[in-house]
C-alpha cells in the first residue's frame, strides 16, 4: 500500500525516524471479511516523527525521499517496530504483592491486596511505587495503561506525577471502596469519597496526556449509596471522556456473593446498570463468566472489555471466552490486562501467551494476528482511543516498543525456522521472555532504551 504521509511543520521539532519491520494494525481481525486487510507490515519500513506524533508512516524507499531533512534515524535489526502495548487493567497499587501464594479471589484481596493497598494513604510510599511500576511497564514496551490505584488521593496524584514525568498517557482514579474492607482502606464517609473523586478528576483529567477514570473497585464494596453516586459522576462527565472502570464476572465465588448482596437483580452486570455505570466509556476486566444476555448489555452500550489471562489461571477463576466477546452478532470492544497483582508479570506480550493457553483449554485456538491486534488496536478501542494511539499511522500519538525477534540464544536459532511475520511473533508470545523490548518510545521520545547506560528517561531529560 502507498505510504501515508503528513506534511512537516517547519516550526515544530527536528524530525526522528525509527527504521525497521513494522507493523500496525488498521482494523479488527475478528470482524473484518478479509483477514489480511486488518494490518500493515513493512519488511523494511520507516515512521517519521515531529513534535511527538507520527507524521509518515510506510516503507523506507516510499517515505524517506519525502523528507530529506530527516537525518536522526534509529535503526533496528531483527525487530519488530509496531505500537506501544496498551495494559486496559492494572493495579499498580498491588506492584508490592505480586506473586502472593495460594488463595483464591476474595481470600487473596483479604489476605494480601487490602494490606497492601492501606500502606498508600504514605504519599512517599505511592510515589516509590509509581516510580517502580512505570520502569517495569515501560521496559515491556507498555505505553498507555488503565490502572486502578486505590483509596487515597496520595495513591491518585503519585501515578499521575510519574506518569507525566515520561508524557505518558495513563488513565487512573480514586477506588470509591466503603463497604467490606478493613477501616484501614475503606472510605470512611461515602459523600466525601465523591468530593474526593471530583476533585482529582478536575485536577488530573486532560492535564497533559492523563484522563481520569471513576472506579468503584466491584459491586461487593460499595455500598448503594456510593453506587448511585458514583454512576452520576460517571454520567455528568462521560461527553468529556472521563471513563468507568471496574471488576464483572470474573470468579465463581465473587458472582454468588453478589448475587447474595443484590438477589432481585438480573445480571451482574444489570448491577452496574442500574446505577449508571455502565456506558461507552465503561470499562470491564475479566468478564471471564458473562452471560449471552449480559454480552448484549455490554454489546449495545458500547463498553471496553479486558481480558487478563495470567491472573485468570493465577486465581483459579473462570475461563474468558473471546469468540463470544467478539460475536459477530454482538461483538464487543476487546482489549488484555495484566492485572498485577493478580497477573504475575507486567508484559503484555506473556499475557498473550496466557490468552492462547485459555483459548485451549476450551478448544478455541488464538492466532498471533488477533492476539497482536487485542495488544495493541484492540486495547486502544476499549478506552475509545483507537484514533489517537494503538496504531502507527500519520496524525497519531508516536507511543512505539521493538520487539526484539532474538532476544535469546535459543529463540535467535528457533527463528531461523520460522518465515512470516506472525509465526515469529507466535514464537515470541509463546517464549516470550521479560527482556525482549529495545526501545520504548512515548510521544516520540525513546524514555527505555535496553542498550543505554541511562536506561530509563524522563522527558525532560532529552535535550531539544
Ligand atoms: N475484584 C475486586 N478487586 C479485585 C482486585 O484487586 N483484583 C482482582 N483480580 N479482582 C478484584
Ligand atoms: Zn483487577
Amino acid at each position: 500500500m502507498d505510504a501515508e504521509k503528513f506534511p512537516v511543520n517547519p516550526a515544530g521539532s527536528a524530525l526522528k525516524g525509527v527504521r525497521g519491520q513494522v507493523l500496525t494494525f488498521k482494523a479488527d481481525p475478528f470482524l473484518i471479511s478479509k483477514e489480511d486487510d486488518s494490518y500493515d507490515y513493512w519488511k523494511d519500513g520507516l515512521v517519521v516523527i515531529q513534535d511527538g506524533q507520527i507524521i509518515a508512516v510506510g516503507d523506507y524507499s516510499d517515505v524517506a525521499p519525502a523528507y530529506p531533512q530527516l537525518k536522526d534515524i534509529d535503526t533496528y535489526e531483527d525487530s519488530v517496530i509496531m505500537p506501544g502495548f496498551i495494559d486496559d487493567h492494572v493495579h499498580y497499587v498491588q506492584s508490592p504483592m505480586i506473586g502472593s501464594f495460594g488463595d483464591t479471589l476474595l481470600n487473596w484481596l483479604n489476605q494480601y491486596t487490602f494490606p497492601t493497598e492501606s500502606k498508600f494513604r504514605d504519599k512517599a510510599f505511592a510515589d516509590e511505587v509509581a516510580r517502580i511500576f512505570f520502569r517495569q511497564i515501560l521496559q515491556q514496551g507498555t505505553t498507555t495503561a488503565n490502572v486502578f490505584s486505590t483509596t487515597f488521593a496520595e495513591s491518585v496524584d503519585a501515578l499521575f506525577e510519574e506518569s507525566e514525568r515520561y508524557n505518558a498517557r495513563t488513565i487512573t482514579g480514586k477506588v470509591l471502596q466503603d463497604r467490606n474492607l478493613p477501616d484501614s482502606l475503606r472510605d470512611p464517609d461515602t459523600e466525601q469519597s465523591i468530593v474526593i473523586a471530583e476533585e482529582l478528576m478536575r485536577k488530573w483529567h486532560h492535564r497533559g496526556r492523563q484522563l481520569y477514570a471513576v472506579i468503584p473497585r466491584f459491586a461487593p464494596t460499595s455500598t448503594n449509596e456510593q453506587l448511585t453516586l458514583a454512576g452520576q459522576l460517571f454520567q455528568q462527565h462521560k461527553d468529556e471522556g472521563v471513563y468507568m472502570h471496574t471488576h464483572l464476572d470474573e470468579a465463581y465465588s465473587e458472582l454468588a456473593w453478589v448475587n447474595s448482596l443484590f438477589p432481585d437483580a438480573q445480571s451482574y452486570t444489570e448491577v452496574y446498570q442500574r446505577f449508571g455505570l455502565v456506558d461507552r466509556m465503561s470499562v470491564f476486566a475479566h468478564c471471564c463468566l458473562v452471560r449471552d444476555d449480559e454480552w448484549h448489555i455490554l454489546h449495545d452500550n458500547d463498553c471496553g472489555v479486558a481480558h487478563c489471562p495470567s491472573s485468570n489461571l493465577f486465581l483459579g477463576d473462570g475461563e474468558f471466552k473471546f469468540w463470544e466477546a467478539k460475536n459477530p452478532r454482538r461483538p464487543c470492544r476487546v482489549g488484555v490486562g495484566t492485572d498485577v497483582g493478580g497477573g504475575t508479570n507486567f508484559s503484555i506480550p506473556r499475557q498473550l501467551n496466557e490468552a492462547y493457553k485459555v483459548a485451549m483449554l476450551q478448544m478455541k485456538s488464538l492466532d498471533a494476528k488477533r492476539s497482536f491486534y487485542l495488544a495493541t488496536r484492540g486495547a486502544a478501542e476499549v478506552l475509545h482511543l483507537e484514533n489517537t494511539i494503538g496504531s502507527l499511522k500519520p496524525g497519531y500519538e508516536a507511543d512505539i516498543a521493538v520487539l526484539d525477534l532474538k532476544p535469546t540464544e535459543f529463540l535467535e536459532w528457533r527463528m531461523q525456522f520460522a518465515d512470516d511475520i506472525f509465526t515469529k511473533l507466535f514464537i515470541l508470545q509463546t517464549l516470550a521472555v521479560d527482556n525482549m523490548n529495545k526501545a520504548t518510545y512515548v510521544a516520540g521520545k525513546k524514555v527505555y532504551d535496553r542498550s543505554r547506560d541511562k536506561q530509563f528517561m524522563y522527558a525532560d531529560e532529552f535535550t531539544a
